[in-house]
């Protein structure tokens, strides 16, 4: 059961069956979800010719949650066969969720791969690893995975971000929390304003870790043309470096967005739509059962073409050599 207060959006059966239909139509076709030129030609291809009903449902996040859950899609739990043991050995386990996710993410924009993640596909497999429980990844599992936007230490990082559940016998529940329904006093927008502190990148890219560049310190909130947006991921941000003041309007921005957190329970079918820009996602601890029945999620990531929710000075960073590659769709 999703919580009640997260922003819901039924996907009526007819749009829903399209989208099954296409995806199947595509899977057939390129025999294989992993990128192709093909492949995402034929998803563009699909995702314009979807009808008006469900290009309503896949409209923008339109209230300051800055999240819906879709709803209304299905998963035969029996077809798409046992959890992968890791992403990389995935391959094309529930291919044809992998492309009904990219349809809906090219509804919504183009969507993004990095070349130094999950091979380089589009869709990438959420699923707890043996041997990564207490990582500040999506393959850890024991522990709180704190809030954060995804990609933080990137430029190019993703407007949005689909999370679609495939299984979750659990409830294991995503958390998110919006800037847009924290309380954050001015004084503290002028402080977390100022670059001060790099953002580094996560455990899930050993290359960019190895980068030898200096990092580049980066506003942790900003005022955008369309409103107050944030870039933040404690748990790769050395705080220790920031002065006094810098510290504790990041403490205070911390607890407000525990204040106003939602714990969202996905269940098979439903997709968890987050605006990148405006909220931090998590998941709360839980305990891996690694018996092909644990909790799996796809995720994908999406840019929104002229989009202006980041400071300008983002253009010039080098995103520690990781390249963002954009599915040329449009
Ligand atoms: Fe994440």
């Amino acid at each position: 059961m999703s919580t009640g207060v997260a922003p819901v959006r039924p996907l009526d059966a007819a749009s829903a069956a399209e989208l099954h239909r296409a995806a199947a139509r595509i899977l057939a076709e390129c025999g294989t979800s992993a990128t192709s030129p093909h492949l995402l030609r034929r998803v563009a291809e699909s995702a314009a010719a979807l009808p008006g009903p469900a290009r309503r449902h896949l409209r923008p996040a339109d209230t300051d949650h800055g999240l819906f859950v879709l709803r209304g899609l299905a998963v035969d739990d029996a077809a798409i066969g046992p959890t992968p043991a890791s992403w990389a050995t995935a391959g094309d386990r529930g291919a044809l969720h992998d492309v009904v996710l990219l349809l809906l993410a090219t509804a919504m924009g183009t969507p993004l791969a990095w070349e130094g993640q999950q091979g380089g596909r589009f869709v990438h497999n959420i699923v707890p690893a043996p041997g990564h429980e207490r990582e500040q990844t999506g393959a850890s599992s024991d522990v709180l995975l704190s809030p954060h936007t995804e990609d933080a230490f990137h430029p190019g990082r993703a407007h949005l971000l689909l999370l679609a559940c495939l299984r979750n016998p659990d409830g294991v529940a995503t958390t998110a929390a919006s800037i847009r329904r924290a309380r954050t006093p001015d004084a503290d927008v002028a402080t977390l304003t100022r670059p001060e502190l790099p953002i580094l990148p996560d455990a899930a890219y050993a290359r960019a870790r190895g980068f030898a560049g200096r990092p580049p310190d980066v506003p942790t909130l900003w005022r955008s043309e369309d409103g107050l947006t944030l870039r933040f991921d404690p748990a790769y941000t050395p705080l220790e470096k920031a002065g006094p003041a810098y510290r504790a309007a990041y403490a205070r921005l911390e607890a407000e967005l525990a204040r106003v957190s939602v714990a969202v329970s996905l269940n098979p079918g439903e997709v968890l739509v987050l605006d990148n820009d405006l909220v931090v996602h998590g998941r709360v601890p839980f305990t891996a059962r690694y018996d092909g029945t644990d909790r799996w999620l796809k995720r994908a990531s999406v840019r929104v073409p002229g989009r202006r929710t980041r400071p300008p000075a983002e253009a010039a960073e080098h995103g520690y050599g990781q390249i963002a590659v954009e599915a040329h769709v449009r």
